[in-house]
């Protein structure tokens, strides 16, 4: 195949896309071809408006009342609920608050208070680094022991004494996928609870977490649900928890009786609980609108999408960066694979910097990670092609040597 037979097959495929018209739910630059909507996802067209509305009606207009006429108060679990869909959760399960390494560290603490008598954490050792940290931190306040081993490896190291196991669905530099399933059940054989990281899966493919009986789940707000910078978090706790889960950040707001003001705590009733301090409301509404962009849409279907455009790449990465210094890094099986696809290259900071000058964003993983994500609601098989074409274009003008990417960008 060459460049112009790819770009005809791309063009097809797009034409036979069901989700094609769903990129018009984004806000996107003419030509700009974005493969970073696995860090920070794209603006759908229905924010601008709702944040408007939330500033200068909500806000500007209706002041403090709005903590119960436009309710404020009750988002959290309402954007939850909304969100409980897109990861296979109860709709009381799931509640928006905080970032992703606060609810972490609820999460780890509530799971590791439910499994008095046991001193092991489980976590592995590519994980993110706020998961690496949290865990760490974690086991030092509750005085257990941290052992790191790969997903697939995770029967190995279980026994009597591991309290609780925490991995990503997705990893983050690779774009490797663990079963979650598997995995879930095996942790759980053997007495342990399990907590996902849904980070980079959320949004791009179907998540079971009632299904595969997860514990506890965390996940970023920003990435492929397309919150915005900054966008609230989400952690979804098992019902079957809710009346014995102790978390350790006790705010008020998730207290029984908030208003109440008693001086002891007393933590409401379900997933209100995982509540710490008053939420940042702008942002929440953001993100509850940008869940809009779901609608109708089913996460089998999203799924296709995105394997489709990532198999593709992957395809045209061997034929035409692999002579040229790349090397996928990702999974060939589809089923090991999330929506993103990660080569390594000697220079991969100055390609990815090249890359973005040219109109292709993607990001830079140290230490020699190019990582292009496909977010399936927005990104096109045109776009895909797009990119190998600007890649080659960037290596054979040694355009990623320039010496103003010797020095990195405080983000990468
Ligand atoms: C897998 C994973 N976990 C946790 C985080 C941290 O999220 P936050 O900065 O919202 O705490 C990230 C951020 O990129 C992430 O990719």
């Amino acid at each position: 195949m060459d460049l112009t037979e790819a770009r005809e097959r791309a063009g097809a495929l797009d034409a036979a896309d069901d989700l094609a018209p769903i990129r018009d739910r984004f806000q996107l630059p003419d030509g700009l071809v974005y493969l970073d909507g696995n860090s920070l996802g794209a603006l759908p067209a229905a924010v601008p408006a709702a944040v408007d509305d939330a500033v200068t009606r909500q806000w500007g207009r209706d002041l403090i009342g709005s903590w119960n006429t436009n309710g404020w108060w009750s988002a959290p679990a309402r954007v939850g609920a909304a969100l409980a869909r897109l990861v296979g959760a109860e709709a009381d399960e799931v509640l928006v608050a905080d970032s992703t390494s606060v609810n972490l560290f609820k999460a780890l603490v509530a799971a590791a208070r439910l499994r008095p008598g046991r001193n092991t954490l489980v976590i592995e050792p590519g994980n993110f680094p706020a998961d690496l940290y949290i865990a760490g931190s974690v086991a030092e306040l509750l005085g257990l022991q941290v052992r790191r081993v790969d997903p697939r490896e995770v029967a190995g190291v279980l026994d009597d004494d591991v309290a609780l196991v925490s991995f990503s669905q997705v990893d983050y530099r690779t774009g490797r996928a663990y079963d979650m399933a598997a995995t879930t059940a095996v942790v759980q054989a053997a007495g342990a609870l399990m907590v996902w990281d849904l980070s980079h899966s959320a949004g791009a493919m179907p998540v079971d977490l009632t299904g595969c009986g997860a514990d506890f789940a965390v996940g970023c707000g920003y990435k492929y649900l397309n919150g915005g910078p900054g966008a609230p978090a989400y952690v979804m706790a098992a019902r079957r928890h809710h009346a014995t889960m102790s978390q350790p950040l006790t705010g008020w707001t998730g207290h029984a009786r908030p208003f109440e003001m008693e001086g002891d705590y007393e933590p409401a009733p379900g997933i209100d609980r995982m509540r710490c301090g008053t939420p940042p409301m702008l942002s929440l509404l953001a993100l509850e609108a940008a869940l809009s962009a779901f609608d109708g849409l089913s996460m089998l279907q999203v799924r296709g999408k995105s394997l489709s455009l990532t198999r593709l790449f992957l395809e045209l990465a061997d034929e035409f960066l692999a002579p040229v210094g790349f090397t996928p890094v990702t999974p060939r099986p589809d089923e090991e694979r999330g929506s993103q696809v990660s080569l390594r290259h000697a220079e991969a900071y100055g390609v990815v910097q090249a890359l973005i000058a040219r109109g292709v964003v993607g990001d830079f993983r140290a230490p020699d990670l190019v990582r292009l994500g496909f977010a399936p609601l927005y990104v096109r098989h045109v776009d895909v092609v797009e990119a190998v074409v600007r890649t080659l274009a960037v290596i054979e003008a040694g355009e990623h040597k320039d010496p103003r990417y010797a020095v990195r960008a405080p983000v990468t």
